[in-house]
């Protein structure tokens, strides 16, 4: 596996892969890896000669009172995983690199970026597409992978890649989740154990709203009690929404494909998941 710090280096290797006629996947990453993160670079094997993992902790992603300086970084650890996983290349750029001195760009998406994770963190879609829309242009990435766990996000970044006629196509993971459904994220680390033991309760509550959507219960009433029952069992509840899933737009009736997501607060963690709203049989998987 070979490292990069630097973008002149990182396109001198992948311009020589490329002249090679070989094609290359990026899977971007923040890091504090668990194996959510590890099966995405099984889905970039599959899809092109050369898969390339970045960790970059974003600056522009975070808002004031979040928490960038408490952020798991261990990188030590995170390359040996991505090594580990089989990456060709680590792309590891610090925030000089990034962002040299009088970076003054912001790419802001409207769509799908608004509503839901933006209520709670302005900012936050404008730092992702900004530093997605970098790796892109840095790697020239023939696809890159992104988790369904955050599928606000993925659904910003296929808009945002689409309205910018990028060239790097955008593939999705599945969520991959602990054996009691919580979802796995690098932040479940911040969960004391007694958070830990209460937080599955937020798949829990997806599926059973979910199931009760798909028996032909009204969509006001379903989300009504699966509101009503994450308010009682988290310490604060953010949203839980019934959406279109690739436009994101509302839904006031059950029509395919929909996606139920939802955000609480544990203490001083937040949560966030989603999940299709389908029979059992037609869930999982999906490209935005
Ligand atoms: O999902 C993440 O880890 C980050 O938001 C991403 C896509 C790597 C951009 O910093």
């Amino acid at each position: 596996m070979l490292t990069e710090r630097q973008v002149a280096g990182l396109r001198r290797t992948l311009d020589g892969w490329r002249a090679q006629g070989q094609t290359i996947a990026l899977v971007p990453t923040m890091g504090a890896l668990h194996a959510g993160h590890l099966s995405l670079v099984g889905v970039a094997r599959a899809h092109a000669d050369r898969v390339v993992a970045s960790l970059f902790v974003n600056p522009r992603q975070f808002g004031p009172s979040e928490d960038f300086a408490r952020y798991p970084r261990n990188e030590a650890a995170d390359a040996a995983a991505f090594e580990a996983a089989g990456i060709d290349l680590f792309w590891a750029p610090d925030v000089a690199a990034m962002y040299p001195q009088g970076f003054a760009t912001s790419i802001t998406v409207e769509g799908p970026a608004a509503g839901m994770e933006a209520d709670t963190r302005p900012g936050f879609f404008a730092g992702v597409a900004t530093v997605v829309a970098k790796l892109f242009t840095q790697t020239g990435a023939d696809v890159a992978v992104f988790g369904e766990k955050d599928w606000q996000q993925l659904q910003v970044i296929g808009r945002m890649a689409a309205d910018l006629d990028l060239r790097t196509r955008i593939l999705s993971g599945p969520t991959v989740r602990e054996t009691d459904g919580l979802a796995m994220s690098s932040r479940n680390a911040y969960l004391s154990p007694a958070e830990r033991a209460r937080a599955a309760e937020l798949y829990a509550t997806l599926e059973r709203t979910a199931a009760a959507l798909v028996s032909g219960r009204g969509v006001a009433t379903c989300l009504a009690e699966g509101r009503g029952h994450l308010a009682e069992r988290f310490d604060g509840l953010d949203y839980l929404e019934l959406r279109e899933a690739g436009s994101l737009a509302p839904l006031e009736r059950l029509v395919p494909p929909a996606r139920l997501l939802a955000a609480v607060r544990l203490g001083s963690t937040r949560l966030i998941d989603n999940i299709a709203v389908a029979p059992a049989a037609q869930r999982e998987g999906g490209a935005p």
